[in-house]
């Protein structure tokens, strides 16, 4: 065992380093899964994810052994440690801690039972019969409550599971970010229905070559900031980023035939994404200091690409005569006003994954109240399809038809991810505060956009957000960038502003 502090520092980065140059074989391996794999190599494959997980998983363990982490966290109490070593140091324990706060059988015991529920939840969903699902929903449910107490709360235990991918995010916190917005957003919706003036996002579909479309993504994800030279964009079912390391960087985007849009705002997404982990440093690479901060603050990147600009009237200015000499019909035969205005369609749908601007969040915040529910106990499983059906009357308008297209269409429960749903609306929300902040920095930001001009956004987001990893909580960070705490009025004036203009709402 070392002696000085100096050395259990390093001692700790080389451990790191070994999880970390498994974790990128394991990422590898799961990329490849995606993208190249034989069919007959699957078997095999689930081998060698299986061995290097369960090593990564023993390394994790024991990264206290001959108590280096004890020893570092006296340092740490007692204040000799610099900024970066105490990021470093406190990152470490918080995660360390909460694996030690899991019993070996409970893990196990939740993963035998998501493996069951998903199953379940695939043959409840294509026989749309919920009833199928209860049982091991119940389960679930049962076992992230058990989860909740091991990792210990104050208020609700809801709390405990948002930490795991919000860290410091409460259901104090949300319930008064989540209750204005669903407010300002229900009271803008309806405003929108009640609007004489229509807009048609079908007049936007035609028929597109697929070679082309792929060819056309790829320059566009290179053309605002994605790096082609440490990074890939390829095609999957699931759009998804996945990192080797800083300068390996994977994203995917899908293609539908008849909608070249449906792609570009995937890419734009997965790009925004991509574009975080290669800001991140690679000298901090496999420490907390080179890994990004929560889901929240990781999807208000890919949102702000995605929606910020690239559903923005500047992007629109650049981005549409491009979209007209690749593709011609039906792009040719619109004006610029009415495929923006196309391109922003306001119209409640079933379909999460499928939602506008307006109504996105509406779909998060059905979901966050539910399952916050489940979890503190005062609603029960078999209630849910009424539940959810009801809401989405309330909130978004609509009649659900079946439970294929309510309350069985999202993967994350079977999954046990529950507090997961919460940081897709918190991306939004960041994301237009972020976004007000960069247009106060950088100079003439929209019009530079507008000419195609990306990198001082990029730049922004990079020295601002990217290269400090986890160094800021995510509460720090946006009030060290923004100014302020987080606050739903930003986005809500966003839409506001924006969505006045293009539905002429008085
Ligand atoms: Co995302």
């Amino acid at each position: 065992m070392p002696n000085t502090k100096n050395e259990h520092i390093s001692k700790l980065k080389h451990l790191l380093s070994e999880i970390a140059h498994l974790t990128s074989a394991l990422e590898m391996l799961q990329w490849d899964k995606e993208i190249n794999m034989p069919k007959k190599s699957a078997e095999m494959r689930a081998q060698h994810i299986s061995y290097l997980s369960g090593l990564i998983h023993h390394k994790t363990v024991s990264l206290n052994q001959g108590g280096l982490l004890t020893r570092l966290e006296r340092a740490l109490d007692k204040g000799k440690l610099s900024p970066n070593d105490k990021a470093l140091v406190s990152e470490v324990l918080r995660d360390f801690k909460r694996e030690q706060k899991l019993p070996q059988a409970f893990v196990e015991e939740l993963s035998h039972e998501t493996a069951l529920a998903y199953g379940a939840w695939q043959q409840a969903r294509e026989s749309n019969d919920f009833s199928k699902f209860t049982k091991p929903l119940e389960r679930i449910v049962e076992l992230e409550r058990k989860q909740a107490k091991f990792l210990g709360y104050t208020n609700s235990p809801y709390d405990a599971l948002l930490d795991i991918y919000e860290p410091g995010m409460t259901v104090a916190e949300l319930d008064i970010l989540f209750f204005e917005l669903r407010d300002s957003l229900v009271s803008l919706l309806k405003r929108i229905q009640k609007s004489k003036y229509k807009v048609d996002y079908s007049t936007l579909k035609g028929s597109f070559d697929l070679q082309r479309q792929m060819k056309f993504n790829k320059w566009l994800s290179g053309r605002v900031g994605f790096d082609l030279e440490t990074g890939r964009l390829d095609t999957a079912t699931h759009p998804s980023t996945i990192t080797i390391n800083p300068a390996d960087v994977r994203i995917t985007t899908r293609y539908q035939e008849d909608d070249v849009l449906n792609a570009i705002s995937s890419t734009l997404h997965e790009a925004g994404h991509g574009m975080y982990e290669q800001g991140l440093l690679l000298e901090h690479f496999g420490t907390p200091l080179g890994t990004s901060i929560s889901l929240g603050i990781h999807e208000s990147q890919s949102k702000l690409w995605e929606n910020l600009v690239g559903r923005s009237k500047a992007f629109w200015k650049y981005f549409f005569p491009k979209l007209q000499k690749e593709f011609g019909k039906p792009f040719s035969k619109l004006s610029f006003t009415e495929s923006y205005e196309a391109y922003n369609m306001v119209k409640p749908s079933l379909i999460r994954v499928d939602a506008d601007e307006v109504t996105y969040n509406l779909h998060i915040i059905i979901r966050y109240e539910i399952e916050k529910a489940l979890i503190e106990g005062s609603i029960e499983v078999k209630d849910l399809p009424s539940i959810w059906n009801d809401k989405v009357k309330e909130y978004l308008g609509i009649k659900v038809p079946n439970n294929r297209l309510g309350v069985l269409q999202d993967i994350h429960w079977s999954h046990g991810l529950f507090g997961y749903f919460p940081t897709y609306t918190l991306g939004n929300l960041y994301s237009a505060q972020i976004y007000v902040a960069a247009k106060r920095d950088i100079l003439d930001l929209e019009k530079e956009i507008s000419k195609g001009h990306f990198e001082h956004l990029r730049e922004w987001l990079r020295k601002r957000i990217h290269m400090h990893g986890k160094k800021y909580s995510a509460e720090k960070l946006i009030k060290k960038v923004t100014g302020e705490k987080l606050n739903s009025s930003y986005f809500t004036d966003y839409l506001e502003e924006k969505y006045k203009e293009i539905y002429r709402l008085s």
